[in-house]
């Protein structure tokens, strides 16, 4: 197995060459995050992180901690020089938990700010920040329009820093796609590293899959994806209002909108159709809803199921269903794709992923499960290494979500909502 060992830093700088890798990575070379060696050295790692939230600490609800991903890969390097939030009190809270434990050093001086302007204001010179990690609500980021424009602040402020953005990369209005685009332009031109949160793509049985279509220069035929959330574990009012969140496609589904798109490439976004099923029909009551959704106006209320077909631009066929019809705690999502003589199948990728393999002159289908997993990590991973230009090979560390790739998906994702709510019956 590769290992990542002290390497060496290249001397020049990124060019176009080695933006344009191909956009995968050697399954083996996807590292649990006990068994990566951390890049010896003392020099410290300057991030600010923009939110408190449960993206950026963690939470109940799954396994997403982007500090503590952070924590493992950079070690004592790691400083967070600011936080930015304007719910003041939960990051005073989310700060004293960390410094209350063994990776206190990369949060002792940590300064929290309610804007990133504030921070820039008061910023030490040796505060400067090598990276900005964004996990605030996509309804802040992803515009041109002020207060809504983060990575342009970012951009003009810290020239040439790297950036991590969640996904998705905007939730506003639809005639407002154009300015994501416009963003994406900006990050282009700017150099910056960026890599945007779909981590779903390092999943080990995702890159296998990668791998296989590549070596056998397959051609993929269909897509075929299923995210079937449980809805008694969404607790956030937010998430059921579609003026907040946009609703459950272009916030959640967007997961496996981009995972399609990974292996079906580029959308004919004017072949998108779709149905729902909406909340006011009979066969949309829940039961065990956890929040009050006759606060939510009746137009804002989100579909329970969402069905779409799309072509690709090379002919192939992408399908996807959104459901919010289970209880319980963990979500059943299913991603199958289809070539001349394969069928891949990635089952529940979130918790625990299975890969079933159809390959050709055989009807057996073949198993891999894999263990010790985390997307996360490796998302996190791939980042550092390509802002510190840290090289063994050239296909060592490499970035699988582009700004503008992540604008595609957040474009299909309004196509698909626009498209059923279009097909819907009015109530
Ligand atoms: N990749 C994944 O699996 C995954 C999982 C969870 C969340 N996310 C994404 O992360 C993002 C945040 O989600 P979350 O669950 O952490 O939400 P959250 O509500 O738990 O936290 C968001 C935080 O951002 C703060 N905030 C609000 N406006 C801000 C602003 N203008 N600047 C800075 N901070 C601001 C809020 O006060 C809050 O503390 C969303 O885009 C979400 O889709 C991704």
């Amino acid at each position: 197995m590769a290992h990542h060992h002290p390497a060496s830093r290249r001397s020049s700088r990124r060019d176009s060459e080695a933006l344009s890798r191909r956009p995968s990575i050697d399954p083996s070379r996807l590292i649990p995050m006990d068994k990566v060696f951390q890049i010896p050295g003392s020099d410290d790692f300057n991030v600010v992180f923009v939110g408190a939230g449960n993206i950026m600490f963690g939470s109940d609800e799954g396994p997403w901690n982007h500090s503590f991903r952070f924590e493992h890969k950079l070690g004592p390097r790691l400083k967070v020089v600011a936080l930015i939030d304007p719910n003041f009190d939960r990051a005073t809270t989310v700060l004293f938990k960390k410094r209350e434990t063994f990776v206190r050093s990369a949060y002792e001086k940590t300064r929290i700010f309610k804007t990133l302007e504030e921070f820039v204001e008061s910023m030490l010179p040796r505060d400067r920040p090598r990276a900005v990690i964004v996990g605030s609500p996509p309804m802040f980021r992803g515009t041109t329009r002020p207060g809504r424009d983060i990575e342009l602040q970012i951009l003009r402020h810290f020239p040439g820093v790297a950036l991590f953005i969640e996904k998705p990369i905007a939730t506003g209005p639809e005639d407002e796609i154009a300015e994501a685009f416009k963003i994406s332009q900006a990050i282009v031109d700017s150099g910056a590293v960026c890599s945007v949160g779909y981590m779903l793509r390092y999943l080990k049985g995702v890159q296998m899959i990668k791998q296989i279509i590549e070596d056998n220069n397959l051609q993929v035929m269909a897509t075929i994806a299923r995210y079937a959330c449980a809805y008694e574990a969404i607790a956030k009012p937010d998430w059921w209002d579609k003026s907040k969140s946009c609703g459950p496609v272009v916030e959640q589904g967007t997961h496996f909108c981009d995972l399609s798109r990974y292996f079906g490439g580029d959308v004919d976004i004017s072949s998108v159709t779709a149905h729902s099923l909406e909340w006011h029909e009979n066969a949309g009551q829940l039961h065990k809803q956890t929040i009050d959704e006759s606060l939510i106006a009746p137009e804002n209320r989100i579909p329970r199921v969402t069905s779409a077909t799309w072509k690709y631009e090379n002919g192939a066929v992408g399908s996807f269903s959104h459901v919010v019809a289970l209880q319980g705690r963990n979500y059943s999502c299913e991603l199958e794709v289809y070539a001349d003589g394969y069928q891949f199948k990635l089952v529940d990728p979130y918790v625990q992923p299975v890969l079933y393999i159809r390959r050709p002159g055989s009807d057996l289908e073949e198993t891999h499960r894999f263990p010790d997993d985390d997307p996360f990590f490796s998302e996190v991973s791939n980042l550092i290494d390509v802002i510190e230009d840290i090289e063994e090979d050239p296909e060592s560390a490499t970035i699988l979500s582009s700004f503008e790739d992540a604008c595609k998906t957040y474009e299909l994702t309004w196509a698909i909502r626009r498209a059923s709510e279009k097909s819907r019956k009015n109530v």
